[in-house]
């Protein structure tokens, strides 16, 4: 487990895949991420066994957030594109449980898993892709950190139009 104040992040098990099928389906989650077509239970089977063949560094990870005492997940993150001579890292985060957007737990995992890139992976830089027409996105990256670092003009096309793509990050020494 990495623990945070009022989440933690934990492995992901076969037996959370329907949860994250209902997420990853939901048009307003969806809205930020890549996805574009329907997602089924076997190619969401298929992506996790992919995953589990990654390095273990790069395995999603579950968020779940201290729900009264209870452990209750909420969505998932991950580090990924390890490349360890330049000790660099991507990260990607969905809290697909939309009822507890806006309440800290993006910002709180993403300081967490910096907190574990640098301090437990000694990565040296690690930085996040989000789309224009993403503010809560954008603020909770804010928040944790991160700066802005550059945008590529119409990179990502979703509903008929083009968007830019942020690119932000944060260095080691800025931890
Ligand atoms: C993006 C995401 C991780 C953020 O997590 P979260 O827990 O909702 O974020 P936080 O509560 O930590 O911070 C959100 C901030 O954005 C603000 N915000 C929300 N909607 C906003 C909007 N339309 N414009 C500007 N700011 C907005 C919130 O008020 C909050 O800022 P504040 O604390 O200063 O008030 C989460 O919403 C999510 O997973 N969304 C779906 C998938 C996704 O988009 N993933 C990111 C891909 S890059």
């Amino acid at each position: 487990m990495i623990l945070g104040e009022r989440l933690r992040l934990r492995a992901i098990e076969k037996e959370d895949l329907p949860l994250f099928v209902g997420w990853l389906n939901d048009p307003e989650v969806r809205h930020g991420l890549a996805l574009y077509l329907p997602l089924s239970h076997a190619e969401e089977e298929q992506w996790f066994d992919a995953m589990l063949k990654r390095a273990p560094e790069e395995r999603a990870l579950m968020i779940e957030i201290d729900n009264d005492g209870e452990w209750l997940p909420v969505g998932n993150c991950s580090l990924f594109g390890l490349d360890w001579r330049v000790r660099s890292a991507e990260v990607g985060i969905m809290i697909g449980d939309k009822s507890r957007w806006n309440q800290g737990y993006g910002t709180e995992t993403m300081r967490l898993i910096l907190q574990h890139g640098f301090e437990t992976l000694n990565l040296n830089r690690i930085f996040l892709r989000v789309y224009d027409d993403n503010p809560r996105a954008r603020r909770a990256y804010e928040k944790a950190g991160f700066v802005h670092e550059g945008s590529l003009r119409q990179a990502h096309y979703k509903y008929g139009n083009y968007s830019d793509v942020h690119i932000m990050s944060m260095l080691r020494a800025e931890w």
